[in-house]
């Protein structure tokens, strides 16, 4: 085995953790939560297992401590945009999870539709639109080309983002500048695209040794949008997992999850989210390279509708980031 520090993972020894959680990022909070349900799981586990911000001090932890293996359970931003991984595989260490390209592509959520697309599945039509070309263009035009060529309703969010910050579902033309500023809060660049009827649906991929396999897919159940408050807030929205597909359905969206997971280039885990339209289609809206671990998260909310444990689950899944 070619690890950075082989001795306590060659000798059978319980490999040495750092698992990475806070980070600057909107999804901070939700990061540190994650980042304490991993630990605790892997703790239970036997690892040895530390949690770190990424802040000034992490370069020279990492440094000095060697460990095994590094688990960046970030969300947004640098987290998922790729470059911390880069800095860890920089610092020579073995992480859990995808790589720096895959993190890339897949946290753009329009180049992750144009990939995935590519790859056969089916996403929103939908237009990017830059705030600088937004003015230059003068946005009511541009606003009623888009609705012109998409109709309405739409949902507008930002094309890097999480937790559905800044994503309005828009009925009408008159509250569509309105859902761009919000849209443009969390970034440059906001995506416009169809707004999809059907059932929502998150399916998590995890890797093993024959390859990557979805865990049933969780259905979700609000009482209005599934936005940050539904999210992380008990009892505004119910979970069914696994979710409540025939079979046929069931087979297409746990598809449709291992196709983005292998199309994108996503390594270890990931999480899908889609839209199962009403003729059955499973529509692609982005995937997930650090789902979120909280103990409402969709994640671990599958693995455990699957059979399986979760200390045992992320132990194999450091056990792969090691191999
Ligand atoms: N095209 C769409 N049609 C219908 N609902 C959507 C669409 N896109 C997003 N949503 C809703 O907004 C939420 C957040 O969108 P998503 O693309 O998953 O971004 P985030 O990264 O913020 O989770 C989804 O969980 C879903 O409820
Ligand atoms: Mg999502």
């Amino acid at each position: 085995m070619n690890t950075v520090s082989p001795e306590p993972a060659a000798s059978g020894a319980s490999p040495r953790v750092v698992v990475l959680a806070g980070g600057i990022s909107h999804e901070r909070d939700v990061s540190l939560r994650s980042g304490r349900r991993v630990a605790e799981a892997l703790r239970s586990a036997g690892m040895e297992v530390t949690v770190h911000d990424v802040d000034a001090d992490l370069i020279p932890a990492l440094t000095d401590t060697h460990p095994d293996v590094v688990w960046p359970v970030l969300h947004g931003a640098t987290g998922e945009d790729g470059s911390v991984r880069d800095v860890v595989e920089l610092l020579g260490l073995r992480y859990v999870g995808t790589g720096p390209r895959g993190s890339r592509v897949a946290w753009s959520k329009p180049i992750a539709k144009t990939v995935v697309s590519r790859a056969g599945l089916s996403t929103p039509d939908f237009v990017t639109l830059p705030q600088s070309l937004f003015r230059e263009l003068g946005a009511g035009r541009v606003l009623e080309a888009v609705v012109a060529r998409l109709g309405l309703p739409l949902v507008v969010k930002p094309s890097r983002g999480g937790s559905a910050l800044g994503v309005t579902l828009v009925r009408d033309a008159a509250a569509l500048p309105r859902a761009m500023v919000d849209a443009f809060a969390y970034g440059d660049t906001a995506l416009v695209e169809r707004a999809v009827t059907g059932r929502e649906l998150a399916v998590s991929v995890i890797e093993e040794t024959d390859g990557p396999r979805a865990l049933p897919a969780v259905e979700i159940v609000t009482d209005g949008p599934y936005d940050y408050d539904a999210r992380y807030n008990p009892g505004r929205t119910e979970y069914f997992a696994p979710a409540r597909l025939t079979e046929p359905e069931t087979a297409a969206v746990m598809s449709a999850a291992v196709e983005a997971h292998r199309a994108l280039g996503l390594r270890h885990l990931s999480r899908t989210d889609l839209i199962l339209d009403e003729a059955g289609v499973p529509q692609f809206l982005e995937v997930n390279v650090a789902p979120g671990m909280t103990e409402t998260s969709l994640f671990p909310q599958a693995a455990v509708a699957g059979g399986l444990d979760l200390p045992s689950l992320y132990r194999g899944l450091v056990t792969r980031a090691l191999a």
